[in-house]
């Protein structure tokens, strides 16, 4: 039997600081359909990674290849808009929306990657239907992302009233409303109290099975990362010091020690 062909695949990729290596020579591997954990102390290269393989960070070297819905692509430097067009769609560990924009808005914002007119044909319905009919269906489908993320009560709320743990999942929205294939998750689980990161559980789960998604994820909420990831990656000081099923990295004395020695550090 073969293994599945990986959705995403990191050879070797380096970024440097200054005299700082965040990520030391990282080869890592996502399979199509996958949940994936990338978990390491404060300060060992996650969100830098992230960085990289979206394109807001360019590798000092090394390669980030993508297997999306249009065949195999080296994505290595892409700009963000490129990665997004790609199929990869992220989610920041400080929430980054249009806070004074509604929800709605927010959603709506992450379908104008896909959009075949231009932004400001809509405003002028009668020289560009087609325009107007896209813009309506972008309405719609924003819409029924917000209810398949419960958030149909904040519609035309903005987006900086929704409860921490409505931003998130609004935050989600928005990157599923880029039509992924594959979403990175940079710690959903962060400033959620225990219930709303128990019932995340379940909703990434169910996220990567509606949505036909390949999900990596970064989180510290050990009981998310064991919960639900189906193989772990351990980063510590920009370098992979392990990976494998979640029972095999909870006993893994390299991970336990990178995480004790950082213990008083960690936010
Ligand atoms: N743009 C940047 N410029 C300088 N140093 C950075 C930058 N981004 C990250 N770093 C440094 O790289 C290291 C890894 O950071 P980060 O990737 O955010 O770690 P993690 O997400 O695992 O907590 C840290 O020491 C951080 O200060
Ligand atoms: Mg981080």
């Amino acid at each position: 039997m073969t293994a599945p062909s990986p959705a995403l695949e990191l050879s070797s990729v380096t970024i440097r600081f200054g005299g700082l290596v965040a990520v030391n020579s990282l080869s890592m591997t996502v399979p199509e359909g996958g949940i994936i954990g990338l978990i390491g102390p404060n300060g060992a290269g996650k969100t830098s990674a992230f960085n990289i393989i979206t394109g807001f960070y360019k590798p000092s070297s090394g390669r980030v290849e993508f297997r999306g819905p249009r065949g195999k692509t080296d994505i290595t430097g892409y700009p963000p808009h490129k990665v997004c067009e790609a199929g990869l769609a992220r989610t920041f560990q400080n929430i980054r929306l249009f806070r004074n924009e509604t929800a709605l808005e927010n959603v709506m914002t992450g379908a104008y990657v896909r959009q075949r007119g231009r932004w400001w044909q809509h405003m002028i319905p009668f020289a560009f239907p087609g325009a107007a009919r896209e813009e309506d269906e972008i309405r719609a489908n924003a819409i029924r992302l917000l209810g398949r993320l419960g958030l149909e009560r904040y519609t035309d709320a903005t987006a900086s009233s929704l409860p921490y743990g409505a931003q998130r999942r609004l935050e989600i929205a928005r990157a599923l409303a880029t039509r992924p294939s594959f979403l990175l998750l940079d710690e959903p689980a962060a400033g959620m109290n225990p219930q709303e990161s128990a019932e995340l559980l379940g909703f990434i789960r169910k996220l990567r099975d509606d949505f036909n998604l390949s999900i990596l994820l970064i989180e510290h909420d050990m009981k998310v990362v064991m919960g639900v990831c189906e193989h772990i990656w351990v980063l510590d000081q920009g370098t992979l010091i392990a990976d494998g099923p979640p029972e095999a990295i909870r006993a893994d004395h390299r991970v336990i020690e990178a995480y004790l020695g950082k213990e008083t550090t960690d936010a």
